[in-house]
């Protein structure tokens, strides 16, 4: 019996078999019921005994060589299968990319980041109020004398009274200026102190320049010897780093206050040649706040000695300074969260606003 020719025809028809169907058909051929290498173990039985030893032996050496020979080229099929499939059956998974939508950052948050960075710097300190306010705090303890125009209809948003309280504590307006900030934290602190206020105001009003809700910002310095010098470098600081100019003609202009005594309204330099607005040098004037040196009646309506302390106050529109320095004609726009105007206007948000001026 030669099993070394039958291994080698059964290794080249295992080596040729390109595929798992044609490896069965080998197998069949080699190990099935009537497959080459059972038929020869069928003879092993009318052997001799010492014969059928021996070639026993070499038959089964064989059929295990074959069997594992099959075992190596399926599992190599297999692979190669596989691997065709992965190459020919791709599916993109991948959804295509939505267009990035950036927020940005509104230019009243803007400016208001940029007010309280100048003012921190000069030693402000950030306070706030409530939008809904009493008549007392908004008017009266500013010095408003009874029958002022501001406190009538068509400046004021009066509100329902609250009956927990009494007098003028119980009529509620919606603050219409920031000042009522000013009253609230004279009567809670002790001079001296430098304060801001920034925050939402209420006025029945509403045009080109004007809209029922705006913001302002406010600050108050209460100290000994204050004087209008100070007030007078304190604006003059915060104009050229908010306006981020090294000069800018400043102009204190007379001008009323109930609350101030004397008051000014300031105006900077701009000039309007060839259509557009320049802020600093120039021959026109821009009005952007109101202040003065704190009333000895508003002082003294907040338990404070107006012979022993005095100081300054100052107010100014958020939006009006904001429309100055970026430029933006139309008031109105500021709330109609369009947001082409806002990713026109807007600030990116991971810029430090703070670092917008000169510091
Ligand atoms: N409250 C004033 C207004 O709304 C602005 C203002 C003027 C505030 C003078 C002040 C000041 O603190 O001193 O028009």
């Amino acid at each position: 019996m030669n099993t070394a020719e039958l291994k080698k025809e059964l290794t080249e028809m295992i080596e040729k078999a390109q595929d798992t169907s044609a490896l069965e058909q080998v197998r069949v051929t080699a190990l099935g019921k009537k497959g080459r290498i059972t038929d020869l173990m069928k003879t092993l039985g009318g052997m001799e005994p010492e014969a059928r030893k021996e070639a026993g032996q070499q038959l089964n050496v064989l059929k295990t060589e074959i069997a594992d020979l099959i075992e190596k080229q399926a599992s190599m099929l297999k692979k190669q299968e596989l691997d065709e499939r992965l190459a020919t059956e791709t599916l993109d998974i991948t959804l295509s990319p939505r267009p990035r939508k950036k927020g940005s950052v509104h230019p009243i948050s803007q400016t208001q980041e940029e007010l309280l960075s100048i003012f921190a710097d000069m030693g402000f300190k950030l306070t706030e109020g409530p939008d809904i306010e009493d008549d007392w705090h908004n008017f009266t303890a500013l010095n408003f004398p009874p029958g002022h125009p501001a406190r009538e209809m068509q400046d004021t948003f009066f509100l329902p009274d609250d009956p927990e309280e009494e007098g003028e504590r119980a009529k509620k307006v919606l603050r219409t200026h920031t000042s009522s900030v000013q009253v609230r934290y004279m009567t809670e602190n002790k001079p001296p102190f430098r304060i801001i206020c920034m925050g939402r105001t209420y006025r029945s009003d509403y045009d080109m320049t004007h809209t029922p809700m705006f913001h302002q910002c406010e600050g108050l310095v209460i100290d000994k010897n204050i004087n209008m010098g100070h007030l007078k470098g304190c604006l003059m600081e915060f104009a050229l780093k908010f306006f981020e100019v090294d000069e800018l003609p400043l102009r204190f202009r007379p001008s009323f206050f109930p609350f101030t005594e004397p008051s000014a309204e300031v105006d900077i330099g701009c000039s309007r040649e060839g259509g557009g607005l320049t802020i600093g040098a120039g021959d026109d004037w821009l009005e952007i706040l109101g202040c003065g040196m704190v009333h000895p009646n508003v002082l003294k309506n907040c338990g404070i000695d107006p012979e022993e302390y005095q100081g300054f106050a100052f107010g100014m529109g958020i939006e009006r300074i904001a429309m100055l320095k970026y430029g933006i004609p139309d008031l109105r726009t500021f709330f109609e969260s369009d947001t082409r105007w806002l990713s026109h206007y807007g600030f990116d948000p991971l810029k430090r606003p703070n670092k917008a001026h000169r510091g």
